[in-house]
């Protein structure tokens, strides 16, 4: 099984065993997080997570796993404002300095490509925490393993991606991962000035996955075993008409959320503003939450695979 060095893309996990040996040790993580019996396993060692967007789950996630695992943490939740970045340093620069501090660097940016550029100068591990429109490769994993701890199973699965499909870069992040699993359907819905960028489904037809496109919830989310929302990316925008005009394209109340099937999911990375109702939480297909909290066993099972 292929160890790396840095977590880039999505699509270096391209073997399902990895997938699985990652879920079995976000599960153990969990057990033993609940039996307060955790290993310091990275005693000694330190994170630095360098964000230039914000951040509630990825940053204090990972902080947490951390911290949870014995190790510390140097944080900085606005680079952007807060650090030398202000005074005209490079991301080249920030790396190297930072690398010297640090044992690994989670990195979140406004750019996509930045934390590649970060991986090619840094000593030490680099892991996107979600790069622009690009991808946020940590928060697909935490998605995958949650489809799989909620459903008993991947393949064979017809997942619907609902909303901003142009700027989701968990989408982005998730779709490759889904292509490694059997049978998988994929619908994506979203407004037609918020389609799938090109690359991604061309990567879809390249893996031979099935997938359908349109603009109505209608009809498709029925059908699905996951419904995966995301926000409309109000901050990837040029003019705010443009996002006024798409904002609230859909809406998951409870009355939607009850036709879907009654073993299927709602997921989302969150956060949410309006695309899904807070009524819609106590529905048992609500997963959104549980999928956050995942987000810490997965992000444990990754440093361990960096640094344990
Ligand atoms: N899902 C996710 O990336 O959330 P944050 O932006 O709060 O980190």
């Amino acid at each position: 099984m292929e160890r790396f060095k840095h977590i880039i893309s999505a699509r270096q996990f391209d073997d399902p065993a990895l997938l699985d040996h990652l879920f079995s040790e976000a599960d153990e993580m969990q057990r033993l997080d609940a039996a307060r019996n955790l290993p310091d396993l990275l005693h000694g060692r330190i994170l630095a997570t360098l964000f230039y967007e914000p951040s509630t789950r990825t940053r204090f996630s990972f902080e947490a796993a951390m911290q949870k695992l014995g190790g510390g943490v140097l944080t900085a939740e606005n680079m952007r404002d807060s650090s030398s970045a202000t005074k005209g340093e490079t991301i080249a620069d920030t790396i190297r300095i930072v690398s010297g501090y640090a044992d690994a660097i989670a990195i979140r940016h406004y750019e996509q490509g930045t934390a590649a550029e970060a991986a090619r100068i840094s000593p030490v591990p680099v892991i996107n925490a979600g790069d622009g429109i690009g991808e946020h490769p940590t928060q697909a994993l935490t998605d995958v393993y949650t489809i799989q701890k909620e459903l008993g199973r991947i393949n064979g699965l017809r997942v619907a991606l609902v909303g901003d499909l142009l700027n989701g870069r968990t989408i982005h992040s998730l779709l490759p991962l889904l292509t490694l699993y059997k049978d998988v359907i994929v619908d994506l819905i979203s407004p037609w000035q918020l389609r799938l960028p090109l690359k991604h489904r061309e990567y879809l037809m390249d893996k031979g996955v099935r997938f359908h496109e349109g603009d109505k919830i209608e009809g498709a989310i029925e059908l699905a075993d996951v419904a995966y929302i995301t926000r409309v990316q109000r901050e990837r925008f040029a003019l705010p008409e443009e996002y006024e005009a798409v904002k609230d394209a859909y809406i998951i109340n409870a009355q939607v959320a009850d036709t879907l099937q009654p073993h299927a999911i709602i997921m989302h990375a969150l956060p949410r503003v309006n695309e899904i109702a807070p009524e819609v939480d106590s529905n048992a297909r609500a997963a959104y939450f549980k999928q956050a909290k995942n987000g810490l066993y997965m992000r444990m099972a990754l440093l361990k695979h960096l640094l344990g």
